[in-house]
């Protein structure tokens, strides 16, 4: 049968590529007519009028008038770059993704982002930041989805629309740009206290990173792993930075702002440029996958809680250099394209139900901002494995299909494609058994313990990391007009820690309210300060 492969480049017409991309010494139409000229209109006389036939002068300021997408609704602002990934092997008996066995290179492209910020915000503000990796394996492509911090604010997708609206600059003002300084962020976290571990991260240093290469990056879901035999283990990833995990401090946050507002990604550049390329360690927490879905009582589709390394080490798999810059900011960095659904045979999905409606909503705000179905042939998100699919049209289609028979079984085109069915490398999902249980609006009970893993971080901080997280607290909610908002958050942080609530109670000058509920018996995790760590090393 005929194959329907995609066309792979526009270069590929014969004529010579020069080293910006285009092809042939002349400045063209986009039609590639030469053009004599193109710093003036074509004008009945040179006093004018400008005459209407100019097709170069309007194709080149209608296109001009084009040339701006939709930014990301969230992660708008971020930088991109192309590197490495090789495996230690160290995941084969876990799972059976081509990528994870022993010496496997990989091409990866990593972005880095805030959340909320628009595309032209600064760098260093107060936020969570993007940490998303798209692995190029010979098997398809694997897109690694995650932040620097390894919880999120909320427990369902279905309230993702809601946290974002209250994080995003207050609607009549729009401001603040890119900070949680505001009532509307404080009283969504005050009133879904679920947001409270994740708030106290965003609270701690690791708010303000120093640089992206010295971010730590988390998967945040639970994973379902399966290996040759079909066996399989939940898992989290979790990227360590070599150089260790470090902050600014806020003052030095606040003046890079405005003095280099692109600090992170200027960092970023530079440090590739220079050779000084940035590495990172992946690794996993490896959970047995029991029908409860828990591991020393943690629920693991939870995404507002982790589990300890102390009570699961990280067991290093493999390695992550970034060693090339983008050539083009747009072409790459801004049109790429991640997806958690994008796995590779040997990674599967959980119901974690933030994880779930994430399956849902990446695709659908990419075929607005990207426009259109076929941004999967847009050079940065193509695929490095052969592709063979039945997808067919749509706006900006770069492909000429040959054959007639886009469908299964076919008689016309010698029945290519053919699925896979049990073939090497063809993705199963896993036959997990689904609960036999009513249709509900509800969360399981063990979603209802909202404060004992915010304590267990607080009591992990050293002396200094809480005396920066008190003065985080009393600045952010300082800049809050409702009185009310800040009574409400103080009593959340009473249900945390009483010194805690008392200091920052004291820099708002209101009283600090008692706990509603004993406080957790918690035991710290040295592993979740930045101090004293050990990193990857050669
Ligand atoms: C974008 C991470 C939860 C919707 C992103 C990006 C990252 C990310 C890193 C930027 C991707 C890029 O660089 O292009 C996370 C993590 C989450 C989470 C770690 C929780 C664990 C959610 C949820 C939703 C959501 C629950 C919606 C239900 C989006 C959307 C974008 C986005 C719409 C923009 C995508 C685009 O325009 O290409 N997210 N996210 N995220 N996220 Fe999430």
């Amino acid at each position: 049968g005929a194959p329907q492969t995609r066309t792979p480049t526009g270069a590929e017409t014969g004529a010579p590529t020069t080293a910006n991309g285009q092809q042939g010494a002349y400045l063209t139409t986009a039609n590639g007519a030469r053009l004599r000229d193109t710093d003036h209109s074509l004008k009945a006389g040179p006093r004018g009028p400008v005459l209407l036939q100019d097709h170069h002068l309007r194709e080149k300021i209608t296109h001009f008038d084009h040339e701006r997408i939709p930014e990301r609704v969230v992660h708008a602002r971020g930088a991109g770059a192309h590197g490495v990934f090789t495996a230690y092997g160290t995941a084969e008996a876990v799972t059976r993704a081509g990528f994870l066995k022993k010496g496997r290179e990989t091409e990866v492209f990593v972005r880095f982002s805030t959340v909320l910020g628009s595309r032209g915000s600064a760098d260093t503000v107060r936020d969570t930041r993007g940490f998303a990796t798209k692995f190029y394996t010979d098997e398809g492509t694997f897109d690694l989805v995650g932040n620097n911090m390894p919880v999120f604010f909320i427990q369902d997708a279905i309230k993702f629309p809601d946290i974002i609206h209250a994080g995003k600059p207050h609607p009549d003002r729009e401001i603040p740009q890119a900070q949680s300084a505001h009532d509307t962020f404080w009283d969504f976290v005050s009133l879904h206290t679920e947001a409270q571990h994740h708030t106290i991260w965003n609270m701690s240093d690791r708010g303000i990173p120093r640089s992206y290469r010295t971010m730590e990056g988390f998967g945040v879901h639970t994973f379902r792993l399966v290996n040759e035999a079909g066996e399989t283990v939940l898992a989290k990833f979790h990227w360590k930075p070599k150089l260790g995990v470090h902050s600014l401090t806020w003052e030095e946050a606040q003046m890079l702002s405005g003095m280099d507002p692109d600090f992170h990604r200027r960092d970023l550049y530079d440090a590739i440029e220079a050779g000084a390329y940035p590495e990172w360690e992946l690794g996993i927490q490896v959970f047995p996958d029991t029908p409860e879905e828990t591991f020393a009582g943690i629920d693991l589709l939870d995404p507002t809680k982790i589990v300890p390394e102390e009570l699961a080490e990280v067991q290093p798999i493999g390695r992550l250099v970034l060693n090339r810059t983008p050539t083009n900011f747009f072409a790459e960095t801004e049109q790429v394209a991640f997806h958690l659904g994008h796995l590779p045979p040997g990674i599967d999905v959980t119901n974690d139900p933030l994880l779930q409606g994430r399956l849902f909503s990446y695709v659908d705000t990419q075929l607005t901002r990207l426009g259109g179905p076929n941004f999967s042939q847009i050079p940065i998100n193509r695929p490095h494995a052969a592709v063979n699919d039945m997808l067919r049209d749509g706006f900006h289609q770069h492909a000429v299909h040959a054959g007639v028979a886009p469908y299964r079984p076919n008689s016309l085109d010698g029945g290519n494609p053919f699925p896979a069915g049990d073939a090497e490398h063809a993705f199963v999902d896993v036959p997990v058994t689904v609960a036999q249980a009513p249709k509900v609006r509800a969360n399981p009970a063990s979603f209802d313990d909202h404060y004992s893993q915010v304590r267990l971080f607080w009591l992990s901080m050293s002396p200094v990391e809480q005396e920066h997280i008190i003065r985080a607290y009393t600045f952010e909610l300082g800049k809050c007009y409702h009185q009310a908002i800040k009574e409400r958050q103080l009593q959340s942080l009473a249900n945390i820690d009483p010194v805690l609530c008392a200091q920052v109670a004291t820099g708002l000058g209101l009283p600090a309210p008692q706990p509603t509920a004993p406080l957790a018996d918690v035991t710290p995790s040295p592993a979740l300060s930045q101090v004293g760590r050990e990193w990857p090393t050669d």
